[in-house]
């Protein structure tokens, strides 16, 4: 049998590298390293594990939500749209949607260019009907969807990912999404929602310790691809929610006077002196409507779940 076509289009990539944004990152005060660094494979394998926990809700709860509402979702969507999934990954979550959706064409969007092209490759063999391009960029960046058939856009942003980004940041994001779509251009969104601390707690502190490496993981790679001296079980994964910034926090916090080497560069941490990694943002629905709607989306659509711990929001870029 023949290979399903898979239209392949990339942007090149010139980001920082792992170097630059770990010496500039331990340099500064407070010291802080952007969450995108998680993801070499080792780190997307334990993101992968992390999403199958028990204690981590998001994935989960998002999947059943998507489950029980595609027949509405696609309702207010339309059939024949072009599609677009921003970090689609292993594209596992649009698979609940195709066949209710029935869109024109399908672009996956991800920096990750091997996995990227792996995974639009099963969705066109399970989906020989659909159109399926693969576009490899950084959409943190500027960037130009390809040509596509289909009526409408439909982009779809799931797991709270929106979450990872600075709010001023994200509405950056969503407002350049909102000028790629066009007016009248859909964005169907997962974000995570404000809730009882303890759930956000256990989330971020899953019991396996899977979290904790995903963490450390960070510290491994530096080991291991900038051959930087480090005791990474000096330090700790710390991970709570800041009730006044609304996010829950990471970091690597060095439990005794500890020392990272790297080349000539000596980084000293004093005990309790920690490695920033990541914020979560958690959003009201509220909240979210109106950062979206300073990015030019006005509301369209939204699900959650009975116990109100996630929201799939669908927007609508306004007139
Ligand atoms: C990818 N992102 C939405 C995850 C989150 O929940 O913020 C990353 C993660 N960090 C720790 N656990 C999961």
């Amino acid at each position: 049998m023949s290979e399903p076509a898979v239209k392949v289009h990339s942007v090149a990539v010139a980001d920082a590298s792992l170097g630059e944004a770990v010496e500039e990152g331990l340099a500064r005060e407070p010291r802080a390293i952007p969450p995108k660094f998680f993801y070499d494979r080792r780190g997307s394998e334990l993101f992968d594990a992390i999403c199958r926990q028990p204690e981590y809700y998001p994935t989960r709860t998002e999947t059943a939500i998507l489950e029980r509402h595609a027949g509405e979702i696609a309702a207010h969507c339309g059939t024949d749209c072009r599609l677009v999934e921003f970090g689609s990954g292993a594209s596992r979550k649009i698979r609940i949607l195709l066949d209710a959706l029935q869109p024109a064409s399908y672009t996956g969007l991800d920096i990750s260019g091997d996995f990227l092209l792996d995974s639009t490759r099963r969705l066109a063999v399970d989906h020989p009907w659909l159109e399926v391009h693969a576009l490899c960029a950084d959409f943190t960046r500027p960037f130009h969807l390809p040509e596509a058939r289909g009526q409408g856009r439909l982009a779809f942003f799931p797991g709270s990912s929106i979450g990872n980004f600075e709010p001023v940041e994200a509405r950056a994001l969503l407002s350049r999404i909102a000028g790629e779509l066009g007016t009248g251009g859909r964005l169907l969104i997962g974000v995570d929602r404000k809730k009882d601390p303890a759930i956000l707690d256990a989330a971020y502190n899953d019991a396996r310790g899977l979290t904790a490496a995903f963490n450390r993981n960070l510290l491994e790679r530096m080991r291991r691809e900038l051959d930087a001296e480090i005791e990474t079980m000096g330090f700790a994964h710390r991970a709570f929610y800041n009730r006044d910034a609304g996010r829950v926090e990471m970091h690597l916090e060095a439990r005794s006077p500890q020392a990272i080497r790297l080349g000539h560069r000596a980084f000293a941490f004093a005990p309790g002196e920690t490695i920033h990694t990541e914020n979560s943002y958690k959003y009201t629905p509220a909240e979210f409507e109106s950062l979206a709607g300073a990015a030019g989306f006005e509301p369209d659509g939204f699900w959650t779940d009975s116990r109100g711990l996630f929201g799939v929001h669908l927007l609508r870029v306004s007139a």
